[in-house]
């Protein structure tokens, strides 16, 4: 062995005499430095301090294996700098919804990645006893202000802090393309109870308007994040049961714009493009035929809800 290597020093030491208690200390290690240097990159990432080639190099990968492994759990862990835009800006879902994504029998139900708890409050409204799993803490304490009634727990998709079979019924809004779904699912599983049910929702914002069709161009001139909300999932779960509910979410002009705002790709974007968007659809709002001049605007959505059992 290289003694001069720091790295695989601390690995002798931790591993110690070896065998399945050393091969446990390792994979916790492991864990732990992995999740360590998610947080060092994303400090250099967030401060502009080291740029993607950088980063690659200080892992011993390339500009492109530096920006695969981090640059989509980076987006996904942005919400939190714009968690207030997130609470005013952002639609709830319509109530026909909780019938469909949680099945009649269940009573604890797990609300993972809750965000500020737009779902996790309608669900404790239906008299649910809600578990709400959110790895961000920004997002976590506005969760845990807005709806005191539910568990709020720090945690994961991947890593579930719940027992074996704890819940009957998993709800997922507007969070599943951010997890990873080859340890997810398998997690998922774990923590439902037998013949539980996964329900995976997504509202998307119905374009047929004209005002509705400009703000999408408008907001996607940038970037457009291709959802497939209507997922199949693998097993052990069986085959979907699928819905599809249209509504409109009442809001204001700065409802409208704190939507915008709390967009991942908005968050993520240099400050000055960010201003010249937000601008732009300030403009719109103002001068639109259909919407200039009014208090309140009613944005239509389309929500999709995807439904399966644990077979
Ligand atoms: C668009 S928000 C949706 C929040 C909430 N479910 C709602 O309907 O308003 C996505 C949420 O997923 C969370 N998230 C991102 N990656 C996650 C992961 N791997 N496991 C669990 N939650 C995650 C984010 O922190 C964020 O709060």
């Amino acid at each position: 062995m290289d003694d001069d290597d720091p790295g695989r020093r601390v690995a002798a030491q931790v591993a110690a005499g070896g065998g399945l208690d050393g091969l446990h200390r390792l994979s916790e290690t492991i864990e732990a430095l992995e999740e360590r240097r998610t947080d060092l990159v994303e400090e250099l990432r967030r401060g502009r301090q080291a740029t993607w080639e950088e980063i690659g190099r200080a892992c011993g990968m390339t500009r492109q294996g530096a920006t695969r492994r981090w640059a989509g759990r980076l987006r996904a862990r942005s919400f939190g700098l714009a968690a207030t835009a997130y609470q005013h800006g952002r639609p709830g879902y319509p109530q026909a919804l909780i019938g469909s994504a949680v099945p009649r029998e269940a009573r604890r139900v797990l609300d993972l990645g809750a965000g500020t708890g737009k779902l996790t409050g309608m669900l404790v409204e239906a008299g649910l006893d809600v578990v709400a799993v959110e790895p961000d803490p920004q997002m976590r304490d506005r969760l845990a202000a807005a709806v005191p009634k539910a568990a709020v727990r720090a945690g994961s998709a991947e890593r579930i802090p719940l027992p074996d079979a704890g819940v009957d019924a998993v709800v997922v809004a507007q969070a599943w393309h951010w997890f990873d779904q080859a340890t997810a699912v398998p997690e998922i599983a774990r923590v439902l109870a037998p013949g539980g049910t996964l329900a995976l929702i997504w509202n998307v914002r119905d374009e047929t308007e004209p005002w509705a069709a400009e703000l999408g161009a408008l907001m996607h001139r940038s970037d457009r994040q291709r959802l497939d909300t209507a997922p199949e999932l693998p097993a052990p779960f069986g085959a979907p049961e699928r819905l599809e509910i249209r509504w409109e979410h009442p809001t204001t002009p700065a409802g409208v714009l704190d939507m915008v705002a709390s967009r991942s790709y908005v968050i993520a974007l240099p400050e000055a493009d960010r201003a010249r968007l937000l601008a732009d659809v300030e403009q719109l709002l103002a001068t639109h035929p259909d919407l200039a001049g009014r208090d309140e605007i009613a944005v239509p959505y389309v929500t999709r809800c995807t439904r399966v059992r644990l077979g």
